[in-house]
């Protein structure tokens, strides 16, 4: 068995706080079958001083470890020797200060940035968490792995699979996947299984098939999946010259995002690295609003590690008596039961959180409208965008709060949406192809 003096696995309800070692792919806890958490002994950890001291690594980015944008943090998920770690070259991501989108949310220009996961390897910010987690797969001697997905996991976690020459099973629901991250699955090896459900039963079946067979699973179940992610937070620093932001926009699906960034702030004050920890705002899309629901309509909260379970299955319930299956056209967070709930109260705990649920209608145009004016993204990244609209109108964020809204997905993930937006001229912000005959001054007639 691996032990390490840095680092250990620990259930969150705090009625189990049960610990393990991290030589273990456990994914729940044994005693309670609640959700596990990657806790470390900092004392055994030298952690620099502060935030900036990072900046040093890039001097030295020839080593793929100093290159990578999530091992060059690694004093801050120290949970396995260097051997073991594993990097493709993820966390080259943007922090762009976006002038013109802020105008169009009546912001002040100079205060909305936009963190662009979509860069990474695989097109995703998947890449940060699946590198931590075949890091772990690779020290506990994985051979084979699995998830569900509405499409980006099962991309990412296929293209590391194979550049660690483990074999890969995807679970996918029919129908609900974008065609971009089908193909990303396909052609990079996977074997790919269509069930015909939605991802909550993709995700019900996938843990069955792991545990009956053995298979290391790389769904954000996974803690060490979280802890690659909580190095988007750090890029973000970084990007504003290692000061922290006032809000951060995530899109929420499953939840593990939000989750990992609050323990990243959590984290990051309890270490004296930051002096303030932002707030976060979750959006759902109004098809898949489980936690809009549950935090806002029931009152559910991270109530010190002791989350009202009650709440939580009696709406679970109520969505099976329904036969509730969730529809945005953001098929990425299409998702109703998202696993990582519990965690992402923490975070909201944490970090003054709210959550609000858009409507597909508003997330294509905001989608638009970072494609008219930024790099572009897949429709769940727009989610932000769309939720802070509201944020603004609200008096929830001021006009002069400096926000990085985290887009999850590069736009090329999901080309349908786009086409059908622009070319059925379906919102506001449609920019259809225009038909002309095949003559020059009829073209020319068009351009001028
Ligand atoms: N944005 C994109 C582009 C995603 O692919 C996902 C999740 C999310 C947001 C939601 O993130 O789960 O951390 O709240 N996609 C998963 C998948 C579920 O299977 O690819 P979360």
């Amino acid at each position: 068995m691996i032990t390490t003096d840095t680092a250990y696995q620990k259930c969150i309800n705090a009625d189990c706080g049960a610990e393990f070692d991290c030589g273990q792919a456990l994914f729940k806890c044994p005693e309670c079958g609640d959700l596990l958490d990657i806790w470390y002994r900092w004392d055994n950890i030298a952690v620099p001083k502060t935030m900036s001291d990072f900046s040093k690594r890039w001097a030295n980015r020839q080593n793929k470890l100093d290159f990578s944008g999530i091992w060059r943090f690694r004093e801050l998920l120290n949970f396995c020797d260097d051997k073991y770690k594993v990097s493709i070259g993820e966390g080259q991501t943007i922090l762009e200060q976006n002038c013109a989108v802020a105008e169009y949310l009546g912001m002040k220009p100079d205060c909305l940035f936009l963190q662009y996961e979509g860069l990474n390897p695989s097109g995703s910010f998947k890449d940060n968490g699946m590198s931590a987690a075949f890091s772990h797969a690779t020290m506990v001697g994985a051979k084979s792995c699995a998830c569900a997905s509405t499409g980006n996991t099962s991309a990412s976690m296929s293209l590391y699979a194979h550049s660690c020459g483990m074999k890969s099973t995807v679970f996918i629901g029919s129908g609900r996947i974008a065609f971009g991250k089908l193909s990303q699955a396909m052609d990079y090896g996977a074997q790919t299984i269509q069930i015909q459900g939605d991802f909550d039963d993709c995700m019900r079946q996938v843990q069955a098939v792991c545990s009956q067979l053995g298979l290391y699973l790389l769904n954000s179940l996974n803690p060490f999946r979280l802890e690659g992610q909580k190095t988007i937070m750090y890029r973000i620093i970084e990007g504003l010259n290692w000061q922290v932001p006032d809000w951060i926009i995530v899109p929420g699906g499953n939840l593990g995002n939000s989750s990992a960034f609050g323990k990243a702030f959590m984290e990051l004050k309890q270490l004296g690295l930051i002096d303030k920890i932002p707030r976060m705002a979750i959006i759902n899309a109004t098809g898949a609003n489980t936690l809009t629901e549950l935090v806002n309509d029931k009152g559910l909260n991270w109530n010190n590690a002791r989350v009202n379970q009650t709440i939580i299955d009696d709406y679970y319930a109520d969505l099976t008596a329904q036969h509730f299956s969730p529809h945005t056209c953001a098929s990425a967070i299409e998702i109703s039961r998202p696993v990582n709930l519990k965690k992402c109260l923490r975070s909201i705990d944490i970090c003054d959180g709210v959550v609000i649920a858009v409507t597909d209608e508003e997330i294509c145009d905001a989608k638009a409208i970072i494609g008219k004016y930024g790099l572009a993204c897949e429709p769940a990244s727009a989610a932000t965008v769309a939720g802070l609209k509201y944020l603004l109108a609200d008096g929830i964020v001021a006009r002069d709060e400096r926000v990085a809204c985290v887009l999850t997905g590069h736009p090329l993930k999901d080309p349908n949406v786009t086409v059908n937006y622009h070319k059925e001229n379906q919102g506001a912000y449609s920019n259809p192809p225009v038909e002309v005959p095949n003559d020059l001054e009829e073209i020319i007639k068009l351009i001028k």
